[in-house]
């Protein structure tokens, strides 16, 4: 027998999608499989890791950890939705800047979770950024930069602001 779908609504990056699936799937195989939005990495699959973080409604989550019939309705962004048209996200040139990466691909992530937090503070204390980033493991060991980079994106995330109101 054919397994049971369920109808979803859910705008992802801007973009509503009407889709049909199976109750137990999950967020980020649908990302993945059905809308092909590969930038969010499936590792431990089991909550672990946080390679799957995306947002929903603006908190970051794991996606393996949440079915996809829980989005009906709601907004997701993921790593594709991040940058503006003409260029980087400040979170993603800090990357680039502060090396924070090795094999990256733990890195969508980490850009997702101090994206989330700098969407509601872009004045973090360093403990804010650790904590926002405690649910990214990276086996690199790439945390030192990571936090130096969590610096920066909250420092051309406030200049970027400032040059906006100057104009
Ligand atoms: S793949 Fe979701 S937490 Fe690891
Ligand atoms: S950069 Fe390799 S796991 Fe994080």
């Amino acid at each position: 027998m054919a397994p049971q779908r369920m109808p979803v609504t859910v705008t992802v990056n801007g973009s509503d999608h009407h889709l049909l699936v199976e109750p137990r799937h999950t967020l980020l195989d649908t990302l993945r499989e059905d809308l092909r939005l590969t930038g969010t990495k499936k590792v431990c699959d089991m909550g672990n890791c946080g390679a799957c973080t995306v947002h929903v409604d603006g908190l970051a989550v794991y996606s393996c950890l949440t079915l996809a019939v829980e989005t009906d309705g709601h907004e997701v962004r993921t790593i594709e939705g991040v940058a503006p048209p003409d260029g980087l996200d400040p979170v993603q040139e800090a990357f680039i800047r502060m090396d924070a990466f090795q094999c990256g691909f733990c890195t969508p992530g980490q850009i997702m979770s101090l994206r989330a937090l700098l969407d509601g503070n872009d004045d973090p204390t360093d403990d804010d950024i650790q904590t926002a980033v405690s649910g990214n493991l990276c086996r690199c060991g790439a945390y030192r930069n990571i936090l130096r980079a969590g610096r920066l994106a909250a420092d051309l995330q406030r200049a970027r602001r400032e040059s906006e109101v100057a104009r």
